[in-house]
């Protein structure tokens, strides 16, 4: 009988599509993925290291498996992805019932590694060493049915702002073939997955022998049948004129750019190496809003760098009134062992970090309901992607700016694009209605 794994998946969207390919070798090398946890011969899980958070998570769910291994000790468990570099030696001297450590460039060893370990009881298997080229370029993600198709282009970053552990856990910046991305996206489609997210720790520095982003992205847009592009996460200082261009020029690429803001104050962002001012950053947003209008823009903020004043974090706020951001993904900074900012001094404290963190919410959530309703009245159209969590009678889509749309079901189906009309914006969702007159038109 082939043996069982079970994968629990921790952190970015990166991890998500790692966890899928390293399911693919695992299918591959004749392994049954299972659901069930404590039945399952082997159990893995892919880590995230960006903020303490996440790495408590992780040493919280180690200690149930654990307590699954005590039952049953034959049950092989596996630490991958990004905290593995970090768990290493903490792993070799405190937690003897890992079996394997494994970092994000070593996973195509992780079947021999399984099957070395079931002749043989040796001691901890560990391989966290990075590499330039690993790319995984010529294997086949094992997705899940959904909607949306994870696609990694490049892998690594080499920013080093300063408060991120990523270029630590990640390792360089690489490319992958054009020919291998496009490879998987005519796959991807075929295998009936509307969306195609391109993904990278730094995608819009996508580089393969000279093509940069804006090529692939408009290659990608001419594969037939691609109904809609995404791509994540870009640096503001990669924004091109060009990537912008070709967005405009295919309807299929949504309009919905991620424009990372960290902080609004020049002094902050220069100790945070982001490479680039609060001015150029709202002149950045502005040229997209005007290249690309009815966009989507949404951002990062980090509050409570060490050092940052009152001053300077009001600046924060000020930028978040120019750009108004239609949505914001809010962080209070955690320090990061052997980040260059984990040795700055004048941390800010807990409660401080919290105060900031409130208004930032609060400043984005009547960004947010603005944005949002100036799409009342519109007929958008929506991918319906799920049942709304509220009722099952609804469903849940998101337009092309990334606006999550909440209407009755009517006689369509998961996948589907429809026309809806935008009624209301209450919170972070927009509800509408099934636009009628449409529907006819579809109908006949
Ligand atoms: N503390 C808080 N937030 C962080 N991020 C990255 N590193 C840290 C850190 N040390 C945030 C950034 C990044 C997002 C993915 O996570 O805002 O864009
Ligand atoms: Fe981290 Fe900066 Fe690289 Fe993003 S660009 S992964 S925040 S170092």
């Amino acid at each position: 009988m082939s043996k069982s794994y079970h994968i629990e998946t921790y952190g970015c969207q990166m991890n998500v599509a790692d966890s899928e390919l390293v399911s693919a070798m695992l299918n591959d090398s004749g392994y049954k993925e299972t659901d069930d946890i404590n039945s399952a011969d082997a159990i893995f899980v892919n880590t995230c290291a960006i903020r303490e958070h996440a790495e408590d998570k992780v040493h919280s769910r180690l200690g149930f498996y654990h307590k699954i291994k005590m039952q049953k000790p034959s049950t092989i468990i596996g630490v991958l992805g990004c905290m593995a570099q970090n768990l290493k030696e903490d792993i070799l001297e405190s937690k003897p019932y890992v079996d394997i450590v494994l970092g994000p460039d070593s996973y195509r060893k992780l079947p021999e590694m399984l099957s070395d370990r079931a002749k043989i009881d040796t001691s901890h298997i560990v391989d966290t060493k990075l590499s330039r080229y690993e790319v995984y370029d010529n294997l086949f993600p094992s997705r899940k049915e959904g909607i949306n198709a994870w696609v990694s282009i490049m892998r690594g970053c080499d920013k080093f702002c300063t408060f991120c552990i990523v270029p630590f856990t990640r390792g360089r910046e690489r490319s992958r073939s054009i020919e291998g991305i496009i490879n998987e996206v005519k796959i991807a489609v075929q295998n009936g997955f509307s969306e195609i997210t391109l993904l990278g720790q730094n995608v819009n520095s996508y580089n393969f022998e000279g093509n940069k982003f804006h090529t692939l992205l408009s290659k990608v847009a001419e594969v037939k049948n691609v109904k809609r592009i995404r791509y994540t996460s870009p640096h503001p200082q990669d924004m091109s004129v060009e990537v912008l261009d070709v967005m405009k020029d295919y309807d299929n690429i949504c309009n919905y750019v991620h424009l990372p803001l960290q902080a609004g104050n020049n002094n902050i962002l220069k100790r945070m190496n982001r490479t680039y001012t609060r001015e150029r950053f709202i002149e950045l947003a502005n040229l997209i809003r005007n290249k690309l209008p009815k966009v989507g823009i949404s951002t990062d903020i980090i509050v409570g760098f060490p050092g940052e004043n009152d001053f300077e974090f009001n600046e924060t706020l000020q930028v978040m009134d120019e750009v108004k951001f239609d949505s914001a993904f809010t962080f209070k900074y955690s320090s990061r062992p052997g980040t260059k900012a984990s040795g700055y001094k004048d941390h800010v404290s807990e409660n401080e970090k919290q105060i900031r963190l409130e208004k930032v919410i609060d400043k984005q959530k009547t960004h947010t309901k603005a944005r949002n309703e100036n799409f009342i009245n519109n007929i958008e159209e929506v991918l319906v992607e799920k049942d709304s969590k509220r009722s099952d009678k609804q469903w849940a889509g998101r337009t092309d700016s990334n606006k999550w749309v909440i209407f009755d079901k009517n006689t369509e189906k998961i996948g589907d694009f429809v026309p809806v009309r935008i009624n209301s914006a209450n919170g972070i969702t927009l509800q509408g209605s099934i636009e009628k007159i449409y529907e006819m038109e579809f109908a006949t």
